[in-house]
């Protein structure tokens, strides 16, 4: 009898986006007129930068000769990649890695999603609320919690509220967690975290001896010079911290899928018994265990979007969508609502009208305005009465997106 893992039972049947997109494909049915412009998933709209595509081309053909055609390619991914990011994203921050150190995959999700098999099954999660749902969901599936009760939470994670009150900073969990996730520039809220911050959160996780998953998934997005980057130009942040990087929005890599993962070989984990484990071999066993690497090509045009020309076009890119962020900021202000984020990450993070439920204000900005958001309480209990607006829409459909709430304020 092949039995099933009792985990995934506790989990909702659909994923917040899955959710979205059926209540949108609902209301395409019965309105079949309507042009809805999302501001809704976070996907990227603009194209890839011509040196990434022109690396990309070369390396097609290069695999297109015997003498320079490649096969399989380091689990780890190729050095001139993993050069570039140390030298492009870290060293200019004062943070110097060993090649070792840094793990090329097809995408920050899996590699948050993966890492937490590496650690022992009864370490205490701690999450920020509101929370990208992979963090939570993923411990769900690995039997780190316990049921899910009735306002979407799990038992046994500690969940960290951030909200106005806090500035979307969380206090420190008020009991132990092994396993921390930070998000920074967040998403749903679009929050950064000061130097301060996440001081507080390095001496926090040495004292307690955990570890923190810092997830910098936007830090392309980051304008404010004095925001960090990278948790490592925190001094110690080697110790405690693994750090997630993604192609995906800072080069418009959501459909080539590239990303990295920083695992210093300074970080411990620890035996039941105390003795500390390093943690770098054993992602690196898993790594060459259950993945293969990412394509050729996509390391080529992912160390394109690096080089010198890349950067300067993926810069533009990024200073599109904040324009649009801008500009989304200021027309829902002007209207009276209040609004976050938005200058340091390409979302915003809306207060519903009226004390309105997020399902019901997505419902009525749909019905009213064909105009898709995602409902903050997707994102977990203190998200409720909030919605996320994401900047990464066409220009085009962001001037869509304020002509009809002009409109409708009228
Ligand atoms: C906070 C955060 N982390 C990670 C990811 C996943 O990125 P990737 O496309 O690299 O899997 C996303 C994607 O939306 C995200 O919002």
């Amino acid at each position: 009898m092949a039995t099933i893992n009792e985990h995934f039972l506790k989990l909702p049947a659909n994923y917040l986006f899955s959710e979205i997109r059926k209540r949108v494909r609902d209301f395409r049915t019965n309105h079949p007129e309507a042009h809805i412009i999302s501001l809704g998933i976070g996907d990227v709209t603009q194209p890839l930068a011509p040196a990434v595509v022109a690396a990309m081309k070369r390396a097609v053909e290069e695999m297109s000769k015997q003498e320079t055609f490649h096969g399989y390619g380091p689990w780890e991914g190729y050095n001139f990649l993993r050069e570039a990011i140390i030298k492009r994203d870290f060293n200019p921050r004062g943070v110097e890695l060993d090649l070792d150190e840094v793990f090329i995959s097809d995408g920050s999700k899996c590699d948050l999603a993966n890492l937490q098999e590496v650690f022992g099954p009864d370490n205490v999660v701690a999450v920020a609320d509101p929370v990208f749902p992979v963090y939570v969901d993923t411990n769900v599936m690995a039997g780190r919690t316990g049921e899910r009760r009735e306002n979407g939470q799990y038992e046994g994670i500690i969940y960290m509220p951030c909200t106005p009150g806090n500035d979307f900073t969380p206090e420190l969990p008020g009991t132990h967690a092994d396993l921390v996730y930070l998000c920074y520039p967040n998403n749903p809220t679009g929050a950064v975290a000061t130097k301060e911050a996440l001081e507080t959160w390095i001496n926090h996780a040495r004292e307690h001896r955990s570890i923190i998953l810092f997830d910098a998934a936007y830090a392309a997005y980051i304008a404010d010079p004095a925001i960090p980057q990278s948790i490592y130009e925190i001094e110690g942040a080697k110790e405690v911290a693994v750090e997630f990087r993604s192609f995906s929005k800072s080069a418009g890599f959501t459909g080539i899928r590239c990303a990295y993962t920083v695992v210093p070989k300074d970080l411990q984990a620890y035996h039941g018994d105390g003795s500390p484990v390093a943690v770098n071999p054993l992602w690196f066993r898993r790594q060459s265990t259950k993945f293969n690497s990412v394509s050729y090509i996509t390391q080529r045009g992912a160390a394109a979007a690096l080089g010198n020309e890349g950067w300067k076009q993926c810069q533009q890119t990024i200073a599109t969508y904040m324009r649009s962020a801008d500009r989304l900021c200021k027309a829902f202000t002007n209207l009276g609502y209040t609004v976050y984020g938005g200058t340091d990450a390409p979302y915003i993070w809306m207060e519903t009208p009226d004390g309105q439920s997020s399902w019901d204000f997505f419902h009525w900005l749909l019905d009213k305005a064909h105009v898709v958001c995602t409902p903050g309480s997707g994102f977990g209990a203190a998200g409720e009465g909030f919605v996320r607006l994401s900047a990464f829409a066409t220009p085009a459909n962001v001037d869509g997106v304020l002509e009809r709430i002009e409109e409708l304020a009228r």
